[in-house]
């Protein structure tokens, strides 16, 4: 789908989790389509977010540092807005075993707060909530589509999936346009790539472009879906303007599925440095591991009218050169 400026312009639109590397590509976006942008963002530590991700359009949108949790603040951030883009979270599923009240406190009583501000004073607003892969855990055949059983490994995924519930429940029961899209594995231009809890390309990228050692546990054969930022970005916009989005769910990936071993490969290739070192798994990391991601993604590329996906090479090239111009620090 080709998003024009129509949809955008002139209108308020609300990014939670807005200083994040998915929330502020979506703001750079949206800016530029000429919408006025609100930005809740809390900074909470060990995250992606930072005022760095919106240098650039720092004038051109509302940044305001607070909590999804926090229910008086949200109803005043809600009125008026025209769509709520909803990705405030803790990113890394590793933290929510760590810190399981943090993540089920965000994941479920923050969401729940927009959804309850929306339906108090905005109910006419488009939502799309940002769930993951996460929810589907291990799954018995592939291409995994979202009619699959949910089965999550992590407390991350089971609070992912409990949010959308709540998301699809304010479209049945209060008609509230909800849309949720399950993502796979995004990179690109603004994740944090401090160390690698934020995206395994990205820092697979940076160990690269460093001369470093990709350090990967066993043979590195478990496949991945990796969607580059930019066709994310396509998918949320399509998400909030397409009417027969509400209510649903969408596997938002890019279709194209490469190898972990694969993708520290093509980093290589991009970075003209770095090498491969296979080493054993770790107990707690293999008990997480889902094995082969391979995902369907016909019903978001035929109800969201996604074009053809950014091709590893070309993302990973786009990826480098925003890394050569920008500090590794985020
Ligand atoms: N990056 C991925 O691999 C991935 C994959 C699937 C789903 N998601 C989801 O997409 C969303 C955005 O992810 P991202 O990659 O941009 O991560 P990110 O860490 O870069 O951004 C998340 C942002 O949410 C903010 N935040 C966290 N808790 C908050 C709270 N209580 N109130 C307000 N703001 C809060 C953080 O400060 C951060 O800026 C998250 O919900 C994440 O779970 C990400």
């Amino acid at each position: 789908m080709v998003i024009d400026a129509a949809a955008f312009g002139e209108r308020r639109v609300l990014i939670t989790g807005g200083l994040g590397f998915i929330g502020s590509s979506i703001a750079h976006r949206l800016v530029a389509l000429g919408a006025q942008v609100s930005l809740l963002d809390v900074l909470l530590a060990n995250n992606g977010g930072t005022p760095l991700n919106i240098r650039g359009i720092e004038d051109k949108v509302g940044v305001f540092y607070g909590d999804i949790r926090d229910r008086d603040l949200l109803r005043r951030l809600v009125a008026g807005q025209d769509f709520i883009f909803n990705l405030a979270g803790q990113v890394n599923y590793r933290e929510s075993l760590a810190n399981p009240f943090l993540d089920l406190d965000i994941s479920c009583a923050g969401h729940l707060s927009l959804l309850e501000a929306c339906r108090s004073v905005n109910s006419g607003a488009r939502v799309v909530f940002a769930s993951s892969r996460l929810v589907y855990g291990r799954q018995p055949s592939a291409p995994v589509s979202e009619t699959a059983s949910p089965d999550p490994l992590t407390l991350y995924g089971i609070h992912k999936l409990t949010a959308e519930r709540y998301h699809q429940l304010y479209w049945r029961s209060f008609g509230i346009h909800t849309a949720v899209l399950r993502i796979t594995n995004p990179y690109g231009p603004r994740q944090n790539v401090q160390n690698g809890r934020y995206g395994i390309v990205n820092w697979f990228l940076r160990l690269a472009m460093e001369g470093g050692v990709i350090r990967i546990y066993g043979d590195g054969g478990q496949k991945r879906d990796v969607i580059f930022i930019d066709d994310l970005v396509d998918a949320f916009l399509a998400a909030a303007t397409t009417p027969a989005a509400a209510g649903q769910i969408f596997n938002a990936g890019s279709g194209q599925t490469a190898a972990l071993r694969e993708i520290a490969a093509a980093a290589i290739a991009t970075a003209g440095k770095g090498r491969i070192e296979h080493v054993e798994w770790p107990a707690a990391e293999q008990q997480m591991e889902t094995g082969d991601f391979i995902v369907d993604i016909t019903k978001a590329r035929r109800l969201l009218r996604l074009g053809p996906a950014t091709t590893l090479a070309e993302g990973l090239r786009k990826t480098r050169c925003f890394y050569e111009d920008h500090a590794m620090g985020h």
